[in-house]
């Protein structure tokens, strides 16, 4: 009939409307490919001055890509870049992003303080939008674990750089809706993403095998068996991989390696993934690689 013609329409579904809180890296990556994909974008965080710094990287990214699209047309490349960095309304009232089909969490990776935001969206959100949380290792169905809209709950895991990695991990929570599923999975492709899809199990797919490569490099250098650079030529010369695992985990931050593979440990009991003294001392010393200047290697900041 024709209400059942209406219910499948996949246009009636689709979602234009995308709230992402957390203005950090992965949060405004988020917010760049849903406004470069035509979507309406709220960018959220509490603090102000990291949503001007995610205006400016937005922006900076958005000419990256606007290069590549409009080579050598300096009028076409401005238009992009404004087109897309206007449909990004930043603001630090969470109030203002609820009335969203979509909303995904990339706020700090702390359990207790993603459940408390899931539950105030699950209160706050019209009845048909879809709560998801970026996070790189938590359980997602102990991240909803207090929200009514299980079914309407689950992961969209996204890989630094947002812009130019291509994969997006679409985590299957416990309860979530077969309409739900489908949903997430043509959201990810309207934003050029490839979607694969996992359980919700200990670092999904990617970062369960990154895991344990990452370790393995770090125990490595550790040991002494090779130096920084050879471990990290090895792998780019010797297996493909863009960078190195030490450069990697500079470049993720070792900060964020070491937060993963404690969730890891935590939850397998695998003592591949059991905590490595070098990794914690250099976090504890701050060396936390890219973004403060000093990991593996040395950066200008
Ligand atoms: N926004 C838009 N475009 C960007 C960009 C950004 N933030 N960063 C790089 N680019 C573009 C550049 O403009 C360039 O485009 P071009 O080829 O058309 O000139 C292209 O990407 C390549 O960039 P660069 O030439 O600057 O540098 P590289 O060729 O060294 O590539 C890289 C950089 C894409 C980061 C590449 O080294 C890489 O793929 N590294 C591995 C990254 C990775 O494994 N990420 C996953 C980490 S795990 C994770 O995120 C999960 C989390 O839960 C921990």
């Amino acid at each position: 009939g024709l209400t059942r013609n209406f219910s499948n329409s996949t246009s009636l579904n689709a979602i234009k409307t995308v709230t992402v809180v957390g203005g950090g890296l992965m949060g405004s990556g988020i917010a760049q490919v849903a406004a470069q994909a035509g979507q309406n974008v709220n960018l959220i965080d509490l603090k102000p001055e990291l949503l001007d710094t995610a205006q400016k990287s937005i922006q900076n990214n958005l000419h990256r890509v606007a290069r590549k699209i409009h080579k050598d047309a300096p009028a076409k490349i401005e238009e992009y870049v404004k087109e897309a960095s206007e449909r990004i309304k930043v603001s630090t009232n969470l109030e203002d992003g609820t009335n969203a089909d979509l909303i995904v969490e990339a706020i700090v990776e702390k359990l207790d303080v993603k459940q408390q935001l899931f539950n105030r969206l699950d209160q706050l959100c019209p009845e048909h939008t879809i709560l998801a949380s970026n996070t790189s290792s938590i359980s997602i169905n102990e991240i909803g674990a207090g929200i009514k809209r299980k079914n309407k709950f689950g992961g969209l895991h996204f890989f630094n750089p947002v812009p130019v990695m291509r994969l997006l991990e679409v985590i299957k929570s416990e309860q979530m809706s077969e309409e739900t599923y489908q949903a997430m999975m043509e959201w990810g492709k309207s934003v050029g993403k490839t979607c694969i899809t996992c359980k919700d199990t200990p670092g999904f797919v990617v970062n369960r095998l990154l895991g344990p490569y990452s370790a393995e490099a770090l125990r490595m250098y550790e040991r002494g068996d090779a130096s920084k650079e050879d471990i990290d030529i090895g792998m780019k010369l010797g297996a493909g991989y863009p960078m190195g695992p030490l450069e990697l985990s500079d470049y993720t931050g070792l900060d964020t390696n070491k937060f993963v593979l404690n969730v890891l440990y935590e939850k397998t009991g695998n003592p591949v993934f059991k905590s490595i003294p070098l990794l914690d001392k250099m976090v504890a010393e701050g060396k936390l690689g890219v973004k403060t200047g000093e990991g593996f290697y040395k950066y200008k900041k």
